[in-house]
């Protein structure tokens, strides 16, 4: 397989990150991380726009417009023939004298094999833990997931999927997912301290009348169907929080039809 390292595209296995990079002692930097199908790049100008957007405002300098990382994504895709697969692209905060402020940093781009959730999964919906926590500086892609990579051991523990993140009784997030809220055909998804979700984005198109508003953990527990969205995830029903039943327990209509849709969607 082949990579992208910094300026050129290479052997993956030649592809070397100096020690010091605070990407590495300091967890700071940023990725974006999105899929292929039929050999192209799902969405690729939403996933790039925030890519750039999260260097800007992590103050990460990449040297490559969005035309060129585009060409980039598209030459590695063909060199990989990389049919279906994930994409990652990573920007470290570089290396720095004081070994805290960022400099100019390495941009990795890679493609990986996907991991989706076992279809099993998508018939019977999956369990949530619910975790009091806020993600910090959560609508910036930052390749910081010590808290969710910590806390894996303890949902599974749980016979859990995946988290729910709430705060101060409203909810945000999963550690990886967006998540959305149905009562009495009503949908909603929480408005802050999020990441924005490229999958998310397709979903509020697919459901303009979307609410995006505060969401309390109590609504959450109370709603009729629950799923969440991601770039391998897609719309994954929801059917337990801890040891709450939600709705029937199993995926309600207004989730399957959607489910329907983003497949029709991503084709
Ligand atoms: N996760 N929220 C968080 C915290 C995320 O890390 C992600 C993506 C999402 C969903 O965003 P999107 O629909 O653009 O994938 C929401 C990726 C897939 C990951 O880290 O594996």
């Amino acid at each position: 397989p082949f990579c992208f390292a910094n300026d050129r595209i290479i052997a993956s296995d030649k592809a070397t990150l100096h020690p010091m990079d605070i990407g590495l002692i300091r967890g700071y930097g940023i990725f974006d991380f999105f899929r292929t199908a039929h050999h192209t790049p799902l969405f690729l100008s939403d996933y790039l726009d925030r890519f750039i957007r999260s260097a800007e405002k992590t103050h990460l300098k990449l040297d490559l417009n969005k035309e060129e990382l585009a060409q980039i994504v598209h030459d590695l895709i063909s060199r990989n023939d990389l049919e279906f697969g994930g994409v990652r692209m990573v920007l470290t905060g570089g290396v720095s004298e004081n070994h805290f402020s960022p400099t100019a940093g390495q941009l990795f781009i890679f493609c990986e094999a996907l991991d989706f959730p076992a279809p099993s999964k998508y018939e019977s919906g999956i369990k949530l833990l619910a975790v009091e926590h806020i993600r910090a500086i959560a609508d910036i892609k930052t390749t910081n997931y010590a808290f969710p990579v910590w806390h894996s051991a303890i949902w599974k523990k749980e016979g859990a999927d995946d988290v729910l993140y709430h705060l101060n009784g409203q909810v945000s997030e999963s550690s990886r997912s967006n998540i959305f809220v149905i009562k009495d055909g009503e949908i909603a998804t929480p408005n802050k301290h999020i990441l924005h979700g490229i999958t998310r984005k397709r979903v509020l198109e697919l459901i303009p009348q979307t609410e995006i508003k505060a969401i309390s953990l109590e609504e959450v527990l109370r709603a009729d169907e629950l799923f969440i969205t991601s770039t391998t995830k897609k719309v994954l029903p929801v059917t337990q929080i801890d040891n709450n039943k939600i709705g029937s327990g199993k995926p309600g209509p207004i989730t399957q039809k959607l489910m329907q849709d983003f497949a029709i969607m991503e084709k």
